[in-house]
């Protein structure tokens, strides 16, 4: 027989950053961060697994391509075999046992991904990818874990911001490190995803090409080169997080934004302090920064508030009062945007669904 499940992730935009390894080898971070997850609809990876004796060899499919050597990859190797480790026993309906834990760690893993947004384009599709990964391997295991948030733990040797889509709501990743196997390095839910139901993200994609410089490669020169980065690790963000959380909880969205703001401008900062400097905004993304606060200096409070990943597309994050505004007022700026996405048919049937 062949056991499968079905899963799906969203990813999740940081407004604290997680950039800078503590610990290549488990995948941890050297600061805390905090991240919005997007609701289920739109932008998720959605995984199949499935896990047979049949067959040969584990296998990877990634919006429908198969990724040569993907068994041997040490993130995928850390999922499959992580989620594994906490499998428990499969049973019918009379409680027959059908498959025992030593049965499961015989069989070979298929994996079949897709991402319903561009990959690699600084939109955190890794971070989707691994969450749906373990999502739907902890279904077909059966896996329980043995102390809460472990399945996240496992998610971030995936990819570290993965272990923030497991959850909906506002998810903060707590750095972790006085366990020797960094097994406190975990993500913990802030607000659930009924907290603050008018918050919304209008993401500009203002490429979707993939990212000159990858994250893991970025943060490792950065760690290694940026006087700014330690300082920011070591004393800024431990003050950001305690202020941001309360905000979420308090829905107090000007120091929500205004710190969204001001922790996206440091990331980059310390890129750009990184040496040789890395570059993630373009001229696009640097205009949209222009015009979000030109527009609450209009409105005479912070209103929306960008944030850039390691990419240059562009989230604002407002309230469901002030969306259609912001959207407006992009695509006065942007009209390619429109054409691209409000006068494209599927779009608008998507839009009206
Ligand atoms: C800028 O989670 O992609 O989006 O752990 O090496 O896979 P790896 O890195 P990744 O880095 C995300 C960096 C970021 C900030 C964030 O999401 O916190």
């Amino acid at each position: 027989p062949i056991y499968m499940e079905t899963s799906s992730a969203p990813t999740n935009i940081a407004t604290i950053k997680y950039w800078g390894k503590a610990d290549a080898k488990w995948n941890t971070p050297i600061n805390d961060s905090v991240s919005v997850t997007l609701n289920q609809d739109d932008l998720k990876a959605v995984t199949t697994v499935a896990a047979s004796t049949a067959f040969e060899n584990d296998r990877l499919w990634l919006n429908g391509e198969e990724e040569e050597g993907a068994a041997d990859n040490k993130r995928f190797r850390a999922c499959v075999d992580g989620v594994r480790a906490l499998a428990t026993e499969k049973k019918d309906d009379d409680g027959k046992v059908l498959v025992t834990k030593e049965d499961w760690s015989k069989m070979k893993i298929h994996v079949s991904s897709y991402n319903t947004f561009p990959t690699a384009a600084g939109l955190a599709s890794s971070a989707a990818g691994y969450a749906a990964l373990v999502a739907a391997l902890a279904l077909l295991f059966g896996a329980k874990e043995e102390f809460p948030g472990q399945l996240t733990s496992i998610a971030r040797q995936g990819s570290g911001s993965a272990c923030r889509s497991l959850s909906g709501g506002f998810v903060a990743w707590r750095k972790g490190g006085k366990k020797e196997d960094w097994s406190d390095s975990l993500a913990e839910q802030v607000a659930d995803e009924n907290h603050w139901p008018e918050i919304r993200a209008v993401i500009m994609v203002v490429s979707d090409a993939k990212k000159d410089t990858s994250s893991t490669a970025g943060m490792s020169t950065s760690v290694e080169t940026s006087l700014l980065l330690k300082h920011r690790a070591d004393t800024v963000v431990s003050q950001r997080m305690e202020a941001i959380e309360k905000a979420f909880l308090a829905k107090d969205f000007e120091t929500f934004g205004q710190l969204t703001m001001a922790d996206s401008n440091q990331f980059h900062a310390t890129c750009l302090d990184t040496y040789p400097p890395i570059f993630y905004m373009n001229d696009v993304s640097k205009s949209i920064i222009r015009i979000i606060h030109v527009y609450n200096k209009w409105a005479g409070k912070i209103q929306a508030a960008y944030t850039f990943d390691a990419g240059p597309n562009a989230v604002i994050f407002t309230l469901e009062e002030h969306a259609v505004e912001v959207g407006a007022l992009m695509l006065h700026y942007y009209p390619e945007f429109g054409d691209k996405y409000v006068n494209n048919p599927d779009f608008e049937k998507k839009i009206k669904d």
